[in-house]
């Protein structure tokens, strides 16, 4: 182990209280944390607590500018009872970029991994074993420099919290186009996983649930033509047997179970275009019968099925899900590479190592 991380370990453990029959998503949160502090230009007191709370000065910038970036990523127990990830190291990567792009510190690539591996490795028993449940791991990074004004911290807190979920959207979406609000523009930040981006989010999600949707479909800001992403999640659409999803433009996030989908379905045969794909190529689709299957990629989402979508007060209904065979053949090879139950071909999937070194207890 190449860094020293510091391990203290809760007297008063959690777990017993999780009924893992029933977890809503993002409400339950697992006995430890791993905490790092950037200071003076490096990364510093690495510790895995209790979880806990933690204090914020007033003028900590991350709560006034938005500095702030994160990951989501899951770690699941295969049918061997053994807990693995999925290509962990994309999401180091991928914080990185984020990080890079509002203008933060990295993260030495090992030190998230080991950080990772250990925290995982000590509240393994949090990984739910159904099949579709998850431990959902949020890797975070905030500024926390305690000064007013628009200019880069100079410190900053990297933090990784868990906490075991079930899926994200139980059933079917609904989806409407948006069309008044935009989510990124090239140039923007709508690539990065920056806190920010899904702030902006809130008040068209707010609206589109009001009206009885789910999420809204984010287009293009130009002419409002070209689709982007659903904000929680990459979308496909399958028209007369071909895979299309949006390219990533700049603008959309780079999902990485939307990457890891268009690898699997070209695996199994499948046409998969990453190209621009108008609002007005999938009515047309619909409209000839051609349209068999939207549905959305993410972390959490896993793979979700839409049941319709909405564009400019028309409802477009899509075939009965049962019918929606690339979606459950995505979901059937993402949980199965997570459940061990499919062999991983490509080198994915990770078991989690790591031993839980210089450990003290805390009554936390
Ligand atoms: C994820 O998929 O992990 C996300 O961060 C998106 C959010 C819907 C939880």
């Amino acid at each position: 182990m190449k860094y020293n991380i510091t391990v203290s370990k809760t007297k008063n453990s959690r777990l017993t209280e999780v009924d893992f029959d029933k977890i809503p998503f993002g409400r339950t949160f697992s006995d430890h944390m791993f905490v790092a502090d950037y200071i003076d230009g490096e990364w510093t007191n690495l510790q895995i607590v209790p979880f806990s709370r933690f204090l914020m000065h007033p003028s900590g910038l991350a709560l006034h500018y938005g500095q702030a970036v994160f990951e989501g990523m899951k770690a699941s127990k295969g049918h061997d009872n053994r807990p693995y990830f999925l290509r962990p190291e994309l999401h180091a990567q991928r914080i990185n970029a984020s990080a890079e792009r509002m203008c933060m510190p990295t993260i030495p690539e090992d030190l998230f991994l080991q950080a990772l591996h250990m925290l995982i490795a000590l509240d393994q028993d949090w990984i739910p074993k159904k099949v579709g449940s998850a431990l959902y791991i949020r890797p975070f990074m905030f500024a926390n420099g305690e000064f007013i004004g628009v200019a880069p911290s100079d410190t900053y807190k990297f933090i990784i919290f868990t906490g075991p979920v079930g899926p994200y959207y139980p059933k079917p979406i609904r989806l409407v186009v948006e069309e008044k609000y935009v989510r990124a523009v090239n140039g923007g930040v709508g690539e990065a996983k920056a806190a920010g981006n899904y702030a902006a989010s809130l008040l068209p999600a707010k609206l589109a649930k009001e009206k009885g949707y789910d999420q809204v479909i984010w287009m293009d800001p130009h002419e409002f033509k070209y689709i982007q992403e659903a904000g929680t999640m990459n979308l496909f659409f399958v028209i007369d047997g071909k895979v299309i999803t949006p390219a990533t433009d700049g603008a959309i996030l780079k999902g990485i179970t939307r990457r890891s989908i268009i690898t699997i379905l070209k695996d199994k045969g499948y046409t998969v275009e990453e190209r621009l794909i108008s609002i007005d190529e999938v009515v047309e689709a619909h409209k000839k019968g051609l349209l068999q299957e939207v549905f959305g990629t993410g972390t959490a989402a896993v793979v979700a099925n839409v049941s319709d979508l909405t564009y400019q007060g028309v409802q477009y209904d899509l075939p009965a899900v049962e019918e929606h065979k690339v979606a459950a053949l995505a979901r059937e090879e993402i949980n199965g590479l997570r459940s061990k139950t499919i062999p991983d071909e490509r080198g994915w999937v990770v078991p989690v190592e790591g031993t839980v070194v210089a450990s003290t207890s805390s009554s936390h």
